[in-house]
């Protein structure tokens, strides 16, 4: 392949309707309408009640004359049970559309509803990539924050609290409906969890964009995602009310969105599932401390990709060697996340080395490993984890 041919190999790209832009919250009600909304089954957390976000979106379902229940019994890091007793309640109130708003957690555990809801079984049967027969029904989603992306994505991250791991299931009937994307709510988060959210966004453009699945398409939404993330992340810790840097790093997650939905993950995910369901760990910052690592195990696999993200983030590559851009990108990758706020090593997260060998073995069983431009065995990822104790 020349340097400037372009990959003719079968690619497909799926994304839901999306409005994004600052008040698109406010159009929850008129969307639910449209898609038929009897009663409606509201999806959040404890968090959310404390901002003006939940009152706003019952108003614009009340003048729609649209009948709705709450459920917030969703934590970080959804668990299976708490998708089980939701499906429940979304049966027994007899709802027949599904409303998330929230963060990651929310919409993944939204998206598990809706599926054990239509599809009778476990959500644990659900695990993988395609095992979801009937289709969910319609879901709305409106992020709070600016970096999971569940709301444009393939994905569904739900905890199995038993086996301790979270699971990723994926499948094109996980992709909401409808995403109403308004860079106003990323005001109400605090600087750390817009740090690690951002960080996440990251990743997803980084594992993207050197995925064994990644096409012109993915590409294009990567790489803007970089410079976005990179230029917008740091602004919004310093000035929290900056709405134009709170649009730019909501228009990054929703471009790292699109891209990761469809060129998938790697083993920055892998690794992060598994230890994120271990310890009950926030995910992007998992994901910031595993980026770097991760880097330095996949550079010589993807030197040429590597090099382009380089100069996304500020590297002027020209004259530089595969190993002196990588270790400028991984020193990078230390830096930005220092300067976030993120400091914490493995070690720090209460990681010991006798658990790595579980942690590892959860880690390769998961379905983002595929797409890894270096193929992991169990060994690779506990040498991963070794080196960001
Ligand atoms: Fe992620």
């Amino acid at each position: 392949m020349k340097s400037d041919d372009i990959l003719l190999e079968l690619r497909k790209f799926v994304a839901p309707e999306y409005i994004f832009g600052v008040d698109a919250r406010l159009l929850a009600g008129s969307y639910c309408k449209k898609l038929g909304a009897e009663r409606v089954f509201v999806a959040t957390d404890a968090g959310i009640r404390k901002t003006p976000w939940l009152g706003e979106l019952e108003q614009s379902l009340q003048e729609e004359e649209i009948d709705y229940i709450v459920f917030d019994d969703i934590s970080q890091n959804p668990r299976d049970f708490q998708v089980m007793a939701g499906a429940r309640v979304y049966k027994e109130k007899q709802c027949n559309l599904i409303l998330a708003i929230g963060g990651g957690s929310v919409m993944d555990c939204a998206k598990g509803i809706g599926i054990v809801a239509t599809n009778n079984k476990r959500i644990n049967l659900f695990e993988g990539i395609d095992k979801i027969l009937n289709p969910s029904p319609p879901i709305i989603c409106i992020p709070t924050t600016g970096g999971t992306s569940a709301d444009v994505s393939q994905f569904a991250i739900i905890n199995y609290f038993e086996q301790k791991y979270k699971m990723a299931i994926i499948s094109k009937a996980l992709v909401p409906d409808v995403a109403l994307i308004d860079p106003f709510v990323l005001q109400s988060m605090d600087n750390y969890l817009t740090a690690c959210t951002g960080m996440d966004a990251l990743s997803h453009a980084f594992e993207a964009f050197v995925s064994n699945a990644n096409s012109p398409f993915t590409d294009l939404y990567a790489l803007e995602a970089i410079k976005l993330v990179h230029e917008n992340l740091m602004i919004n810790i310093e000035e929290p009310n900056n709405i134009q840097a709170r649009g730019k790093t909501m228009l990054g997650s929703l471009y790292a969105g699109l891209a990761f939905s469809n060129a998938s993950l790697g083993c920055v995910h892998s690794l992060a599932h598994s230890l994120g369901g271990y310890l009950d760990l926030p995910h992007g910052e998992c994901n910031a401390i595993l980026l770097p690592h991760v880097v330095d195990f996949n550079f010589n696999s993807a030197p040429d990709r590597y090099r382009k993200i380089a100069g996304m983030v500020g590297i002027e590559t020209l004259n530089l060697s595969n190993n002196q851009v990588k270790s400028h990108l991984t020193q990078y990758l230390i830096s930005f996340r220092n300067a976030l706020g993120i400091k914490d090593t493995l070690k720090d997260k209460s990681v010991t080395p006798d658990i790595i060998p579980a942690l590892s073995k959860k880690a390769i069983m998961d379905p983002c490993n595929a797409t890894n431009p270096k193929p992991p065995v169990s060994k690779d990822l506990e040498v991963i984890y070794k080196e960001a104790l």
